[in-house]
């Protein structure tokens, strides 16, 4: 089933020969007109579950910058959400959650199957944007990965190591792994609702992957990866899935084959070069600019970007950032980089 869109023929495996573009967290604080929207919305939550403004704010990149891409605005924090716990998000601090650590809090949590009224709202503005998107732009849908959304659970907010959720792995192995199967279940049930509503892709961030090493990276983020991606794949067979194993080093190599992803999304603390030689003969990459360059800009900025349309130019690769853009980026240096990708 051939697609014209730019981004499902790179996901498809063509090498083309100016790659597609979009950008993490395009949709956010550096521009104007996002923070116009999201001071309508009040708060930040209210923006994620009101679809009419949820949309608004994913389509001003697109109006803005023209990307092959477009991400539903949502957040990975909304599955606890629906799953009972309390969520709120501290101006300049970050997300609060309640957590769970114990039995108590564990079976307080709502099941898998049950989050569907709650997040009706997202799938609305799914709906909503596979209407109005132009016929070129590939809506991805998102989640995030159980391992980095048990981090926030367990520990009740972001923390810099993941101290917390390592912690209740270790003491309570059997507490550790029923929260990730609920949240493997849970994720199965809500990215099938957004393919259902029209998302064409979907991604999922495990943005902590980097914190596990050995075993426990096969146990807590390749395999709930390949269970969900074997699961979602079942239900839609033809639908390209994006997985983000953030800073998961050499684990990048097979990790597409591993999981059955159709693309693997690289950080920027490996190298393109490397990436070209070990992760990108498996399949598509996407990535993986360092986001400080659009708060810098200049020649450094493109530079780089050259380094890596070129370093990925042999297979299928799609131009993004190796994380989120920024609030303190420059709108400009973003046109910049998209007008270096284009040139070719
Ligand atoms: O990429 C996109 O534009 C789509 C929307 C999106 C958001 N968050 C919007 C958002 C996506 C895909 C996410 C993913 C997300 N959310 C991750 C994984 C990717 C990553 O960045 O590592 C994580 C860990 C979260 C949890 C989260 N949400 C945190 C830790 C924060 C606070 C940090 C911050 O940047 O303020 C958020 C808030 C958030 N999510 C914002 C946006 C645009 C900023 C909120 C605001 O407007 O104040």
């Amino acid at each position: 089933m051939g697609s014209d869109k730019l981004i499902l023929r790179a996901l498809a495996g063509e090498t083309l020969p100016v790659p597609p573009i979009w950008m993490m967290r395009q949709a956010g604080r550096y521009l104007p007109e996002y923070r116009a929207t999201r001071a309508q919305a009040g708060d930040f939550l209210s923006l994620c579950y009101n679809s009419d403004l949820a949309a608004e704010v994913t389509l001003q990149p697109i109006r803005r910058y023209g990307f092959d891409a477009a991400i539903l605005f949502a957040d990975i924090l909304l599955i606890p959400d629906a799953l009972g716990m309390d969520l709120w998000f501290v101006t300049g601090e970050g997300p609060r959650l309640s957590t769970v650590t114990s039995e108590a809090e564990f079976k307080a949590l709502k099941p898998a199957d049950s989050i569907h009224d709650h997040m009706a709202p997202v799938y609305e503005t799914v709906r909503i944007l596979s209407r109005e998107l132009p016929e070129e732009t590939t809506l991805i849908g998102f989640a995030g990965a159980p391992w980095t959304v048990a981090t926030y659970m367990i520990a009740g907010r972001g923390t810099k190591d993941q101290g917390p959720a390592h912690a209740l792995k270790a003491e309570n192995r059997v507490q550790f792994q029923a929260i990730i199967d609920r949240l493997v279940d849970a994720t199965i049930e809500y990215l099938s609702r957004q393919i259902e509503a029209g998302a064409e892709v979907v991604k999922l961030f495990d943005s902590w992957a980097g914190s596990l090493k050995g075993q426990d990276f096969d146990d807590f983020c390749v395999e709930p990866a390949a269970k969900i991606i074997t699961a979602l794949k079942a239900r839609h067979p033809d639908i390209p899935i994006i997985a983000f194993p953030r800073e998961g080093g050499d684990r990048y190599i097979g990790f597409a084959k591993a999981t059955g992803a159709d693309c693997v999304a690289l950080d920027n603390s490996v190298n393109a070069d490397w990436a070209a030689e070990h992760v990108q003969v498996d399949g598509c990459v996407q990535g993986n600019l360092a986001s400080s360059h659009m708060v810098t800009g200049g020649q450094a900025l493109v530079d780089e970007t050259r380094a890596i349309v070129e370093a990925f130019c042999n297979g299928p690769h799609i131009f993004n950032l190796g994380h989120g853009i920024t609030p303190d980026a420059d709108p400009e240096n973003v046109q910049l980089m998209i007008d270096t990708v284009r040139a070719g």
